[in-house]
């Protein structure tokens, strides 16, 4: 395995946060104006909306929108509301009938794929109508390394914000990659307590057997370890290629990867919505979404370069049941965590050493809950 500098910011002192932030409605509520409203958040990758339909409904922050291309192939999104009576535009069903513009459903007033109402029927008669001032409501969205970014108060754009792990990006050749599975899991935890798992792999020789043969635990170093994007690279046993059941390649090595890269996988996460696992030969998402204090959605896909899943060595199932297994160790302990926090006599532990990521990721959300909540 490679060698690395064992974790150098020390977690000593450190203790976890207060049972109230995983149970709390206030809180998750503060968090809504402080952080959700503010960062940007994964929406889904840009394959999913084109080409097979031509917009698609999300739901973002228990708030509707669609995304959808517009005259000049922009990826826009939309409040999903009509701007007469409220009548939601686009769903499942007619979303890919919505053509060249959108109609609503209830009185047809028609709008363009640019968000301008072109069309009210009988509204020419009312001479206070202005049809200027009743388009669709925009919401910024970005698109970076081939995935749709959501952001309702932009702070700065999208690349700006990523920069610390651009590179990346740009080594894995993550905007030409493609979903070729995914898994979807309802999780009974709060979203932090699954970052807070996914930062440390002081539990990894408990709770993962398997994963800590293919990169044992002490094989981690941070490249990140304070701000909202945080993490490093773990260095792969030297029986394992990357990570899957029987430890070989699901597919091929990725493009121009260093010799560091192609022993290694590196973890990042991306507060508040994102983990980033960059492996060898391909990269796995968790997109993480809030359902309310204590439940999330995790939706985990693995992306492959197009080309490596038309040969004949593509074998990604022993990869997929690796993470399907390891993603259901992780819920599970996330779950009982969520449990005993919920009880009100919890007091916070002191974190290890090997939980440095994690009093980071602590920092930066205390820190952006307090700055940021306009209260
Ligand atoms: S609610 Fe959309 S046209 Fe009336
Ligand atoms: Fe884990």
């Amino acid at each position: 395995m490679n060698e690395f500098t064992p974790t150098p910011r020390s977690a000593r002192g450190a203790y976890g946060i207060a049972g109230e932030y995983v149970t709390s409605e206030v809180i998750y509520q503060k968090e809504s104006a402080s952080i959700f409203s503010r960062r940007w958040l994964c929406a889904g990758r840009l394959e999913e909306l084109d080409p097979k339909s031509s917009c698609l409904p999300i739901s973002l922050e228990n708030q509707s929108l669609f995304l959808i291309r517009d005259e000049s192939g922009i990826v826009r999104a939309f409040r999903n509301f009509c701007r007469h009576r409220g009548s939601q535009l686009v769903t499942e069903t007619n979303c890919s009938s919505m053509g060249k513009r959108i109609q609503c459903p209830y009185h047809a007033w028609t709008y363009s794929r640019s968000g301008d109402l072109t069309s009210a029927p009988n509204m020419a008669d009312d001479d206070n109508f202005d049809a200027k001032s009743h388009g669709l409501m925009e919401v910024c969205c970005e698109v970076f390394g081939g995935f749709i970014w959501i952001n309702f108060h932009p702070e700065e754009s999208v690349s700006q914000w990523l920069q610390p792990i651009a590179q990346h990006f740009q080594d894995w050749q993550i905007s030409d990659l493609r979903i070729t599975h995914e898994l979807v899991y309802d999780v009974q935890a709060n979203w932090k307590l699954i970052f807070q798992n996914y930062s440390e792999c002081y539990h990894c020789p408990i709770v993962h057997p398997m994963l800590n043969r293919l990169t044992p635990y002490q094989g981690s170093s941070n490249e990140l370890d304070e701000g909202p994007i945080l993490g490093g690279p773990m260095g792969l046993a030297e029986s394992s290629q990357t990570m899957s059941c029987d430890g070989k390649f699901a597919g091929q090595p990725i493009g121009n990867l260093n010799p560091d890269q192609l022993r290694s996988v590196y973890y990042f996460t991306i507060c508040p919505t994102m983990f980033l696992s960059l492996h060898p030969d391909y990269v796995l998402i968790h997109r993480v979404e809030r359902i309310d204090t204590g439940n999330s959605k995790v939706t985990c896909q693995f992306l492959f370069p197009p080309d490596t899943t038309e040969q004949q060595t593509f074998a990604p199932d022993q990869a997929i049941e690796f993470w399907d297994i390891t993603n259901r160790q992780d819920w599970e302990v996330c779950e009982l965590a969520q449990r005993g926090m919920s009880d009100p006599a919890y007091l916070p532990g002191p974190y290890s050493p090997l939980e440095s990521v994690v009093a980071a990721f602590d920092r930066n959300y205390l820190l952006e809950l307090d700055l940021k909540s306009g209260d």
